[in-house]
């Protein structure tokens, strides 16, 4: 039951996203756009909450313990946090090795280079994604 809460509250922003540019109700406290600028102002505002929303499921600030649970909670936030380390470990360890390549090493060292680099990745990202899911099943049992 708590587990749904993440998806719930992520399709609570896509609802809100689809209603954007129609009425101003997503701006809490504020008029409804009158004219032509006030509308495109609050379409983009509008927008803009609602893309941030997705970010802060439970409200208040965005690294408020609640949001984090919340959106440790959800499937969607995990696999994304995996998908993203994967990436950024690619992207870094890639370009440390282009670094590192440039002061033209000998073939042998550059092999090695190579795979301590590859271990050094997939150990960190078998790390990541464990925590990642850890955090995923604790941040559920709450
Ligand atoms: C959204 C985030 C990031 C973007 C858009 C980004 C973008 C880029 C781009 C465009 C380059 C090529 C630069 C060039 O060739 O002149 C680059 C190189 C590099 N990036 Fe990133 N990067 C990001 C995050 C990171 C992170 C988090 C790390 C490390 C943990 C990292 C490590 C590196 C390294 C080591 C290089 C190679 C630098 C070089 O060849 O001189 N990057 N990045």
């Amino acid at each position: 039951m708590r587990k749904d809460r993440g998806a719930l509250l992520e399709s609570k922003a896509l609802v809100q996203l689809t209603t954007i540019g129609r009425s101003g109700r997503h701006l809490v406290g504020r008029e409804p756009p009158k004219d032509g600028r006030d509308y495109a102002a609050g379409g983009f505002e509008g927008l803009i909450d609602a893309l941030l929303g997705i970010f802060n499921p439970a409200g208040g600030h965005p690294i408020d313990w609640a949001n984090v649970v919340a959106r440790g909670q959800s499937m969607a936030f995990t696999v994304t946090y995996i998908l993203l380390l994967g990436a950024a470990l690619f992207h870094g360890l890639y370009g440390l090795r282009n670094i590192l390549f440039e002061l033209d090493p000998a073939p042998p060292l550059k092999k090695a280079l190579s795979w301590v680099l590859i271990l050094v990745g997939v150990g960190l990202f078998i790390f990541g994604t464990w925590a990642a899911w850890v955090g995923h099943q604790v941040a559920s049992l709450t």
